[in-house]
């Protein structure tokens, strides 16, 4: 094993050329339409491969499914918007297994491959590095207005594309760039995973709440009230690793602690690197930069 459990996949060396990386991830559905749903869980599945300098091969679904409450075709079209994924990571879906389940569960287990000199870690960010985000935030708390009936899937389009876009190229280009540390977006939002990259060690990140892209619409939501648990539990259990200026708000701070299903990479670049982000054509944002400290979470 080269990488211990607790990154975002584990990493296990065949040769010395070549190491695998394996993951799991299932989710419930976010989005109405079985077809997207398909998508966006098998491109959130995959992350974690990218997550890690890794290239996708081969997948297995996990599905539990109610054939009481839904269509053969709801089945299918999960299955089919899944496979659709996994064909533009340039991967294949090698079987997998389903189960009867009250409420619909889909992911896949993902194997990949990646070379034992270039794999990224969630540590090791350094002083003086930059922050990079290469998705905008926003998607736990949009989801949780469609399914309060706020708004249609339409409404939403801009992050069921975002959440339907593999980190694939931003694999890529954290890699060409010499990215110090990475991981990717999901459950424990923006600032869950920041300081999942930097607890216990001698560094802070600063995040300036200005630079962090968000979809449409996410801080109207949450000044409504329309927050998904997961923001809240999210924060309450980071507090103590935060410390933000007076202006930032409460909203602010959900925000950044949204749960993410598909979310970009985050990882940290030289300051002199930022002209290969900027020669490629995906759109990215420094959000911040890593400073010397003692693994805290700075927000102004
Ligand atoms: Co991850
Ligand atoms: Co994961």
């Amino acid at each position: 094993m080269v990488v211990p459990p607790g990154d975002d996949a584990g990493v296990f060396l065949l040769n010395p050329e070549v190491a695998l990386v394996e993951t799991v991830d299932v989710i419930t559905p976010l989005v109405n339409d079985p077809f997207l749903f398909g998508r966006i869980s098998a491109t959130n599945s995959l992350s974690d491969i990218y997550a890690m300098g890794g290239r996708p091969l081969t997948c297995l679904a996990i599905f539990g499914f109610s054939s009481c409450d839904y269509d053969k075709e709801v089945f299918e079209l999960v299955l089919k918007g899944a496979i659709e994924s996994i064909h533009l990571a340039g991967a294949t879906l090698m079987g997998g297994h389903s189960f009867e389940d009250r409420e619909m569960k889909f992911g896949l287990s993902v194997t990949g491959i990646v070379k034992p000199g270039k794999i990224l870690r969630k540590e090791g960010a350094q002083p003086g590095e930059l922050l990079v985000l290469t998705k905008p935030l926003g998607s736990g708390i949009l989801t949780t207005a469609l399914k309060g009936g706020r708004v249609t899937e339409d409404d939403i389009s801009e992050a069921i594309r975002w959440m339907t876009t593999l980190n694939a190229e931003a694999s890529e280009i954290a890699l060409s760039s010499g990215a110090g540390a990475c991981t990717d977006i999901t459950g424990f939002g923006l600032i869950g995973h920041a300081y999942n990259m930097i607890k216990g060690s001698r560094v802070d990140f600063h995040i300036r709440r200005k630079a962090v892209p968000l979809f449409n619409r996410v801080m109207d939501f949450v000044e409504m009230g329309i927050t998904p648990e997961g923001a809240y539990r999210n924060l309450q259990f980071l507090r103590e690793h935060i410390i933000f200026s007076p202006e930032i708000t409460e909203e602010d701070l959900l925000v950044l602690s949204d749960p993410q299903t598909s979310g970009g990479l985050l990882f940290t670049i030289k300051k002199d690197r930022t002209e290969i982000l900027d020669k490629r054509r995906l759109p990215y944002w420094v959000i911040g930069e890593v400073s010397e400290g003692s693994g805290k979470i700075r927000i102004d």
